[in-house]
C-alpha cells in the first residue's frame, strides 16, 4: 500500500507581517497541514540564497518566503530585494534542476490568517504533486 508523500516545507516569515498572519492562523484555527516548520526572519529581504539552498541540503522539498505586502515592509524595500532575489533562486533553482515550483514568495499581512492557510495548502499540494525532492526519501 502506498503511503501518501508528505513534503517537508520549509517557510521563512517575516517577523512584523506574515509571521504575526501564522500566529492568527493559528489562533483562528484556520486548517492547514502541519509539514511546514516556520523560521522566523526580521524581513522576507534577509532570506538570501544560501538560506534556500541549506534548507533544500536539509531535506526540505519546498521554501516558502513570506513577507509583507509591497509598501509595507518595516524596512522600506527589504520586501522589494526579496522579490527581485525570488527571481533569480527560480532561475537558479531550474539551472540545477530542481523544479523551481518548490521555491514560492508571497506577501501576507499580520491580518491575513486565511491567506496564511491557504498558500500552505496550497504549497503542499504542488509540492507533493511533484514528489520528493531527493530520491532515496521515497
Ligand atoms: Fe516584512 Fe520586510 S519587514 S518584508
Amino acid at each position: 500500500m502506498d503511503e501518501e508523500f508528505n513534503p517537508k516545507i520549509i517557510a521563512f516569515c517575516c517577523n512584523w507581517c506574515s509571521y504575526a498572519g501564522a500566529d492568527l492562523a493559528g489562533v483562528s484555527r484556520f486548517q492547514y497541514p502541519p509539514n511546514i516548520r516556520i523560521i522566523r526572519v526580521m524581513c522576507s529581504g534577509r532570506v538570501d540564497l544560501s538560506f534556500v539552498i541549506e534548507a533544500l541540503r536539509q531535506g526540505a522539498d519546498g521554501v516558502l518566503v513570506t513577507g509583507c505586502h509591497p509598501n509595507d515592509c518595516h524596512y522600506i524595500d527589504g520586501n522589494k530585494s526579496a522579490a527581485l532575489r525570488a527571481e533569480f533562486f527560480t532561475e537558479f533553482l531550474e539551472e540545477i534542476g530542481i523544479e523551481p515550483e518548490r521555491f514560492r514568495l508571497e506577501w501576507i499581512a499580520g491580518s491575513e490568517g486565511e491567506k496564511f492557510a491557504r498558500v500552505i495548502n496550497k504549497m503542499v499540494e504542488d509540492v507533493r504533486a511533484l514528489g520528493p525532492i531527493r530520491s532515496d526519501d521515497k
